[in-house]
């Protein structure tokens, strides 16, 4: 699609944003977010100390968001996380892997050495192929872990990869 646009998230594009998180936790198999989440629990997803978040806007709409964030504290703080949403009129376009693709490149920007994803659904089609088209591997399986809405009991996986080759990764400073 011509005309997209990626850029950091601002407050005033929380308003969209709720609308998109609404319908991708009111389908009820990506995410395990309840449906009576609060506005201010995702705006505090979206816009917390340490997380950030870009939108990708079509023709000045925003369609589409991530957020980059550490995976742990401390010691682990090395390694990413990341989530996607895609407003549902603006799947299968490619704007999911766009954003992928920019997520890699900003976490790489940030220093990050390595990205995992804790909860992607099994049933998740689009998500495990983009993923995995990504580089991302399933390093585990958590049996049973979501309650998807139609399905009931599914595993989560476990993705993870690397952002560079770790022969080439800075000695740990402490
Ligand atoms: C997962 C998600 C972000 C993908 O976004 P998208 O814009 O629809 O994805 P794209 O159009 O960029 O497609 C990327 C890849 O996904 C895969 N894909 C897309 N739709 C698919 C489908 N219906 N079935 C199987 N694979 C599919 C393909 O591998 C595609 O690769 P291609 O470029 O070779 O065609 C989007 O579906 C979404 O927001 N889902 C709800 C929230 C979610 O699941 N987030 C991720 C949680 S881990």
């Amino acid at each position: 699609m011509n005309s997209l646009v990626i850029r950091p998230a601002l407050p005033a594009d929380f308003p969209a944003m709720w609308d998109i998180f609404r319908d991708v936790v009111a389908a009820g198999d990506t995410y395990a977010f309840d449906v009576d989440t609060p506005a201010a629990v995702a705006e505090a997803y979206w816009f917390g100390p340490g997380i950030l978040s870009c939108v990708i806007e079509h023709k000045g709409a925003v369609v589409g968001m991530y957020k980059l964030c550490q995976n742990a504290v401390g010691r682990g703080n090395h390694v990413a996380n990341a989530s996607f949403m895609v407003s549902p009129r603006a799947r299968g376009l490619g704007i999911g892997r766009l954003l992928g693709e920019h997520c890699l490149d900003a976490a790489r920007e940030a220093g990050y050495l390595a990205m995992q994803f804790n909860y992607v659904v099994s049933s998740n089609a689009p998500a495990v192929a983009l993923w995995e088209s990504l580089g991302f591997q399933v390093v585990g399986t958590l049996p049973l872990a979501f309650r998807h809405a139609r399905r009931g009991y599914v595993d989560a996986l476990v993705m993870y990869r690397t952002l560079s080759d770790p022969a080439s990764w800075p000695p740990p400073e402490h």
